[in-house]
C-alpha cells in the first residue's frame, strides 16, 4: 500500500516538474546523499583521483612505488597533522600532482579524512 502511495506521490511530482528540470533534481538528490556520509565522498574522490597510484587501500600501486609515492597507511604520512596533508594533496609535492584546481576544498577535506580512515585499517602486517 504504502509502495503505490509512493507511486502515485511520485508520478504526480514528476508530471509537475518540466522535464528539463529533472536532471537538476537528480542531481540534488545525490548531493544530499553525499553530504550524509562524508567518509564515502572521500572514498569515492579517492577511487577517482587517487587509487591509480596509491591503490584502494592506499598501500600503493606499482606505478604510485615507481614515482616514490609512500603507504598512506604509513606512521610516515598519518603522523602529519591534517593541514600539511591537506596541503599535500592541494598543492602536489615531488611527483605528487597538485589536485588544488580539479577538486574543491571539500572534496580535499573529505579526502584528508579516508586517508585518516585508510590509516585506521591498517594491519600489523608493516
Ligand atoms: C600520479 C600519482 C599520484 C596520484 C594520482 C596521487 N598521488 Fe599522492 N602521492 C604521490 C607521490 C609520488 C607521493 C610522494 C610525494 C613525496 O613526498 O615525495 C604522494 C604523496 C601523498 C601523500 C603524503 C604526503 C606527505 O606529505 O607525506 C598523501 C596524503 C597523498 N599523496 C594523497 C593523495 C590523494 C588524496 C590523492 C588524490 C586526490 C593523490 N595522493 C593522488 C603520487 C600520487
Amino acid at each position: 500500500m504504502r509502495g503505490l502511495l509512493t507511486m502515485t506521490i511520485l508520478n504526480h511530482a514528476v508530471r509537475k516538474v518540466p522535464v528539463l528540470a529533472m536532471p537538476l533534481l537528480m542531481i540534488a538528490l545525490l548531493q544530499i546523499n553525499s553530504f550524509a556520509d562524508q567518509n564515502d565522498k572521500g572514498a569515492s574522490a579517492f577511487k577517482g583521483n587517487c587509487a591509480s597510484c596509491h591503490g584502494d587501500d592506499g598501500a600503493g600501486t606499482a606505478l604510485g612505488k615507481a614515482m616514490q609515492a609512500p603507504d598512506l597507511r604509513s606512521e610516515d604520512v598519518q603522523k602529519q597533522p591534517d593541514a600539511e596533508l591537506n596541503k599535500a594533496i592541494s598543492e602536489g609535492k615531488n611527483n605528487m600532482p597538485a589536485f588544488k584546481s580539479t577538486l574543491s576544498a571539500e572534496q580535499i577535506q573529505a579526502l584528508v579524512k579516508h586517508v585518516r580512515s585508510l590509516g585506521k585499517t591498517k594491519t600489523s602486517q608493516k
